[in-house]
């Protein structure tokens, strides 16, 4: 990893942490005597305004697409990225949180998830995926824009469509495109780069096409 990802991320932490300290420090004196509480509140605004921070350097350093070269602009932008997705994976993977928070985690990181839809797995790689309208994506499902594969890194966006649906424990694989009414079959792994067809059922390891609605 980059010595200057390291020395950027603990900048921005720095920065994050004051703002934390600085809200802490502005709770009315009533509350200050609730630790637990103030530990809480802590807690989730640390995490909220690292996805902040996070999405403010992506703005300036967007992700690369495609296999990440050494010593590039695109690997000093993922690791950055990646040790403040270290940060806030707890918040994203914690069952104790209601999916519908994680979801305003994801839309927050840069998710574009259209109306209606749902998503109670795991998008590992916010920025980079986009979900149409009136999807679900099924418990415990995991969508990785990422592959670390022979001792290097690839990102692919990962697109669905309208009214899909992803099944329990699905893993859908980087540059996967999903079409509108799909449907990926429970504990199916979708290898990277395919494009399930609209209306198209998959599943399997890994995903061959089970059926087409007519
Ligand atoms: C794939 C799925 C949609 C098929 O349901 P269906 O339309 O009722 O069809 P069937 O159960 O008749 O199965 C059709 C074929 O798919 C196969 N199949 C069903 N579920 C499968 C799965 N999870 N993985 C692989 N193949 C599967 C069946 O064996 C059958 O094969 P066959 O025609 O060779 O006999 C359903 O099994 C499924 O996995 N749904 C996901 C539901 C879900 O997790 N939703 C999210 C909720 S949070």
């Amino acid at each position: 990893m980059p010595a200057s990802s390291v020395v950027v991320f603990f900048l921005l932490l720095t920065g994050t942490l004051s703002i934390v300290i600085l809200i802490d420090q502005a709770q009315p004196v009533w509350l200050q005597r609730y630790y637990i509480v103030r530990t809480i509140i802590g807690f989730v605004t640390f995490e909220l305004l690292s996805v902040v921070s996070c999405r403010l350097f992506l703005a300036v350093f967007p992700l690369p697409i495609g296999p990440i070269v050494p010593k590039s602009r695109g690997e000093f932008a993922y690791c950055v990225y990646m040790l403040f997705a270290i940060l806030i994976l707890p918040l994203l993977q914690s069952s104790a949180l209601p999916f519908v928070f994680r979801q305003f985690v994801y839309v927050l990181s840069g998710t574009r998830l259209g109306r209606r839809s749902t998503c109670a797995g795991l998008i590992l790689d916010p920025p980079l995926v986009t979900i149409g309208s009136d999807s679900q994506i099924g418990f415990d499902a995991v969508l990785t824009c990422h592959a670390f594969q022979h001792g290097s890194y690839e990102l692919y966006p990962i697109t669905v469509g309208n009214q899909v649906t992803i099944g329990i424990r699905a893993i859908i694989l980087p540059g996967v495109v999903i079409g509108d009414r799909a449907t990926v079959a429970a504990g199916a792994v979708v290898a990277k780069h395919t494009q399930v067809g609209p209306n198209e059922t998959w599943g399997g390891i890994p995903a061959r096409l089970i059926k087409k609605a007519t």
